[in-house]
Order: structure tokens, then C-alpha cells, then sequence
């Protein structure tokens, strides 16, 4: 990709905008109006009302400086959520660090697919216990205790670097009282059980992340994606061990690859592990799923 020439006579917060959306276009980035609109509304810290309300508002030169680096930075293939260091997921503003995936609007599938089940259970217990394996940002169970307020969650991650964005990030919204984040390999360090567990692991075939786009195979981390030789090493961690860390009546929720449902399914049925539920993304793919105890099974 190029590098940017900043377009200087941006002065007002529409111009900057149109000017940005226009480089965007012509480098061929994908959404270029809407991500040019997120990265100045980021970098000034305004919302989309304020957009469209302070657009005749001159910009400073510090600010006209902080646009124009972050468009060349933009232009050279850097996802516009990195650069902001930040991204909305479920209505909570996450922050990111080279250690954490950026949260993406498909898992928030998974979040709508567990809610259910942790209402239910707190109806019935008056409490829920989840835990999130790989849980980087915090993003699902954060989510999730936001919408629950009787819900705590565990959330696990091989990287200290992830550990500390979910804290930190439980603690901008308020969710520290009912989340605690720690460093470990899947299960290893856990000894307690759960009524919920969630996670969306890495699912790429090893042999696919050189082919995936330049800006997630470039910026994404890649303990965050690689899946091992068919994408499948964290499912059958977690088919093998999910069991004893469920409390009766417990589910799990999970995300995968489009194409892994079956292959999924089958590694959960072997461990006693009925499907329950099959969910979508927005691009009509296969993407959640959710399991228990078969009947026969149930403790
Ligand atoms: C696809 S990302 C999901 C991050 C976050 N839950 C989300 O949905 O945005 C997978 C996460 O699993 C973590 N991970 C990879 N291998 C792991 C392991 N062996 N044990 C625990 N976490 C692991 C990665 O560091 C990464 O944060």
C-alpha cells in the first residue's frame, strides 16, 4: 500500500472526515466513509451525533497533526481499531494491545446465544458462574455481565498481556466487583467448576493464516487465530475437559470456524456433550454453538 499524504487543508471536523473517507476510497479500503468516520470520532473522542452536529467546527493544528498521522497509518493497512487502541463490542468500549484479538461484531452472536442460558440459570440458582476461555479483551464475559448483573465470570488466557486488558477493562465498566481475569493454558490453573462456560479460541488451519487478510494477519495476534493442523486443537482440549468443570445442568457456548460445526459437534458428542443450539453470523455462516449434558449422562 502507499504511504498517505496527509491532506492538510482538512479544517473542520467534515472536511477531515470527507478528506480521510476520499484516501481511504482510493487506496481501496474496505467501508471507506464509515472507517473514516470512526477514526476521527475516536481520535477526538466524539460520538456520531457530535459528528454530525460540531462538523463546521475548525479543528486545531494538533488535532489537524494527530488526523493526518493516523490516515497515513490507516493507508498503510493498519486496522482503524488499532490505531484508536480501542473498539466497541456490545455496547462497551474495549481497549486493545498488540496481545489481544480485536473483538468482532460475529462473537457478539455468542454473547445473544449464552444470555438465555445465564438467565436461566440465575432464575433458577439466583447466581451464574462463567467461565471464558481465551477470554483476551474480556470481551464475551464482559458483555455478558454487563446485561446480568447476578452473573461473575472467570476469564482465562495463555497471554499476561490479554490478562491485563480485561482487567483493565472490567474496571472502566465497572464489572471488577463480579470479574476476575488470570493467566493460564485452557483449564490448567482451574480448579473449580462453572455453570456456564464460553470461548471463542483461535480456529484457523495453521496452513490458512498466511492467506488471511494483510490486516489480520498483520495486526491480530497469532495465538489469537492459529487453530493448529485443522483448526480444531482447542476444541478437543475443551470437549475433553469442558465435563468436569460443569456444574450440573451447566452449558457451553462456543464459536468456530464457518465450516467446523459438524466437525465440532461430532468432538463434544464423544464427551457426552449434546448440541443444543446452532447459530448464524451476520453473513449467514455457521458460527455459535451451544451444548450440554446428554440426558443419559446428567449428574
Ligand atoms: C480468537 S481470540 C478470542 C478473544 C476474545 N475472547 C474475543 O472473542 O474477542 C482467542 C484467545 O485465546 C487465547 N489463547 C490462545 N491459546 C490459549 C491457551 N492455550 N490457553 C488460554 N488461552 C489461549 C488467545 O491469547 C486469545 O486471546
Amino acid at each position: 500500500m502507499t504511504a498517505a499524504v496527509p491532506d492538510s487543508s482538512a479544517a473542520t471536523i467534515a472536511e477531515a472526515v470527507r478528506a480521510a473517507g476520499r484516501q481511504f476510497a482510493e487506496a481501496g479500503l474496505e467501508a471507506p466513509e464509515r472507517s473514516a468516520q470512526i477514526l476521527i470520532c475516536g481520535l477526538l473522542d466524539i460520538g456520531l451525533t457530535e459528528l454530525v452536529l460540531d462538523a463546521r467546527n475548525p479543528l486545531d493544528v494538533e488535532a489537524q497533526s494527530r488526523i493526518a498521522s493516523a490516515v497515513a497509518r490507516a493507508l498503510n493497512g493498519e486496522p482503524v481499531h488499532r490505531i484508536l487502541g480501542r473498539r466497541e463490542f456490545y455496547g462497551l468500549d474495549l481497549s486493545l494491545n498488540e496481545e489481544t484479538l480485536e473483538p468482532r461484531p460475529d462473537t457478539e452472536i455468542l454473547v445473544d446465544a449464552a444470555l438465555p442460558h445465564v438467565s436461566a440459570i440465575v432464575a433458577l440458582r439466583g447466581g451464574c458462574d462463567i467461565l471464558d476461555l481465551g477470554t483476551g479483551t474480556g470481551a464475551i464475559a464482559l458483555a455478558i455481565l454487563s446485561q446480568v448483573e447476578q452473573a461473575r465470570a472467570l476469564g482465562v488466557d495463555i497471554s499476561e498481556k490479554a490478562v491485563l486488558a480485561a482487567t483493565q477493562n472490567a474496571c472502566r465498566h465497572g464489572l471488577e466487583q463480579r470479574f476476575r481475569a488470570m493467566a493460564g493454558d485452557w483449564f490448567e490453573n482451574i480448579s473449580e467448576s462453572f455453570d456456564v462456560i464460553v470461548s471463542n479460541p483461535p480456529y484457523i488451519r495453521s496452513s490458512d493464516i498466511d492467506g488471511l487478510d494483510d490486516a489480520v494477519r498483520r495486526h491480530d495476534p497469532v495465538r489469537a487465530l492459529d487453530g493448529g493442523p485443522d483448526g480444531l486443537d482447542a476444541y478437543r482440549i475443551m470437549a475433553r475437559e469442558a465435563d468436569s468443570h460443569l456444574r450440573q445442568g451447566g452449558r457451553i457456548v462456543l464459536e468456530t470456524g464457518f465450516d467446523q460445526h459438524d466437525a465440532v459437534i461430532d468432538l463434544f458428542g464423544e464427551h457426552g456433550l449434546e448440541c443444543l443450539e446452532r447459530r448464524r453470523d451476520l453473513g449467514g455462516r455457521d458460527r455459535v454453538l451451544a451444548f450440554a449434558r446428554t440426558a443419559s449422562q446428567a449428574r
